[in-house]
């Protein structure tokens, strides 16, 4: 594929191979562009092997406090002179220190320095000695390099020879100069740097085509600049639906695809619905109060129609007309009147039944369902359920495998089997799990069977029903590899964020 390369990425290479090797201050003023973008363009070209970049540390040359005074005042050596010219151009030791009042080992340094650059000499008379004039002082080496430095700082690989030799007095003397070191980059085209240069178009490039450009046939002038649509761009997080109601709405379209219809119930249900009606003795442990949240002083107060309530005391009792022999003992009402926060969504289901009496049909619902339980990595106290039952004349347990095995496999889950299990409510009673490569184990998804008639004669339901309910949370997790259910609840934004809507 050719290099794509961006506006700027061009103007850096062509200043570049103008420049040679070079540094960032440099490649920034020549190329005519803000530092920031040629920030951007340099990593962009880094990236694309076409430069090099080395890290050098350079020698910062800058004016040093007295350096600046001297741009103002002058040199001493000048100084001395002046005040030299102004006693007569020839004084003895005492009387020039007098006129020029300047601290003694100053004094003393600026009488080298003018004696050296020659402008006086020394001379003896009886015994005295007298400084004198011998020439006029001319602009020094070191005003020009004080001067320049005073309109920015230079860096020791930007001066000259001469310049050296300049800065070596000038640091001798005190504070006039500041050194430093700086880190800084150096940069040069790679040999692919350099063949990508000559290969560049001498068309000017433009981003966009006009319609101006088209109608007037100018486009033929430029050279389109081509977009790199794999280039990466920065993240953009818009809204999206929680991924356990974006499974939960899976779910639907799954069952739905599948011909069932969606029902719904309250969650506040009575005992009657969640557990009597189900077959469940009024003494079996999951009604115990550790199990169960009760809605304390209140009771229901309709719990079903008369003849559901009698029937279903009855098999209690002693199975009734159901052909069991019930769990017999005495039903007690109050006891059904009860307020749960409903255990499981087979409540509903059960009073789907009891209120159609369907010959056929085929329901499902997804909803929460409460526990008394301690929350910890794998039990929430407030979970979901996905719940179904297919009524019908002639459908059988194989039938119920075979739904949820294609329910399963919609969900990307292959590897299921069923193993026997125990509900009151159903006959017989098994267990779904699926194996989970990642986890290298069986995973149990849903308890499932066929209602036992003791559950749907006295409803007034005449054929067999097959029913199954599970948690979706724990499908949730193996979609998402998550191994703590908490997570899901957690709004964690970065794994919201993180989490991809197609897998
Ligand atoms: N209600 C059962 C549970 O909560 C699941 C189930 C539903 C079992 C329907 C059999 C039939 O685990």
């Amino acid at each position: 594929m050719p290099l794509i390369l961006h506006r700027l990425e061009r103007i850096l290479l062509q200043t570049l191979a103008e420049l040679g090797e070079t540094n960032l201050e440099k490649l920034t003023s020549n190329s005519n562009l803000n530092i920031d973008q040629v920030r951007r363009a340099i990593e962009w070209l880094k990236s694309k092997g076409l430069i090099e970049i080395k890290s050098i540390s350079r020698e910062k040359i800058s004016l040093g406090e007295n350096g600046k005074k001297v741009l103002i005042n002058g040199l001493p050596e000048k100084r001395l002179i002046k005040t030299l010219l102004q006693i007569g151009g020839r004084a003895n030791f005492q009387e020039l220190k007098n006129a020029f009042p300047i601290d003694g080992q100053e004094f003393n340094a600026a009488l080298g320095y003018a004696k050296e650059k020659g402008w006086i000499r020394f001379s003896s008379i009886e015994g005295k000695t007298f400084i004198e004039i011998v020439s006029e002082p001319t602009i020094t080496t070191e005003e020009v390099l004080l001067e320049r430095l005073s309109k920015g700082d230079v860096f020791l690989d930007e001066l000259s020879q001469e310049d050296l030799k300049t800065l070596k007095v000038l640091i001798k003397r005190p504070n006039y100069i500041t050194q430093k070191s700086i880190k800084t980059i150096q940069l040069k085209l790679t040999q692919l740097g350099e063949q990508t240069v000559k290969s560049l178009k001498k068309k000017r490039e433009i981003d966009t085509l006009t319609p101006e450009l088209i109608i007037s046939g100018k486009w033929r002038e430029y050279v389109l600049r081509p977009i790199d649509v794999v280039s990466p761009t920065p993240p953009i997080y818009p809204g999206k639906k929680h991924p356990v109601q974006r499974f939960i709405d899976e779910v639907r379209e799954i069952f739905i695809s599948l011909g069932f219809e969606e029902i719904d119930g309250p969650l506040i249900q009575p005992c009657f619905w969640n557990f009597d009606a189900l077959f469940t003795p009024q003494d079996h442990p999951a009604r115990e109060m550790q199990d169960t949240f009760y809605l304390s002083k209140i009771k229901a107060k309709s719990i079903g129609s008369d003849k559901i309530v009698e029937n279903v005391a009855k098999v209690h009792l002693n199975g009734g007309n159901t052909g069991s022999k019930g769990w017999g003992y005495q039903w007690n009402r109050e006891l059904a009147e009860g307020l749960v926060l409903r255990t499981h969504t087979t409540a509903v289901t059960v009073k789907y039944l009891a209120d159609f009496k369907p010959s056929e049909a085929r329901v499902f619902s997804v909803g929460r369902v409460f526990r008394n339980e301690k929350t910890t990595f794998k039990h929430l106290a407030e979970f979901h359920q996905i719940e179904g039952i297919v009524v019908g004349k002639r459908v059988t347990l194989r039938d119920l495998m075979g739904l949820l095995s294609c329910f399963y496999s919609r969900l990307g889950l292959k590897k299921v089997k069923f193993w026997p299990s125990y509900f009151p409510y159903t006959e017989p009673s098994l267990q779904s799990v699926v194996y989970i490569d990642r986890l290298g184990k069986w995973v149990e998804l849903c308890g499932m069977g066929i209602f036992r008639p003791e559950v749907t004669l006295p409803l007034g339901v005449k054929n067999p029903v097959l029913a199954w309910g599970g948690g979706l949370e724990r499908l949730v997790m193996l979609r998402y590899g998550v191994d703590d259910v908490r997570k899901l609840y957690e709004n964690n934004l970065s794994w919201l964020r993180g989490l991809p809507i197609c897998l």
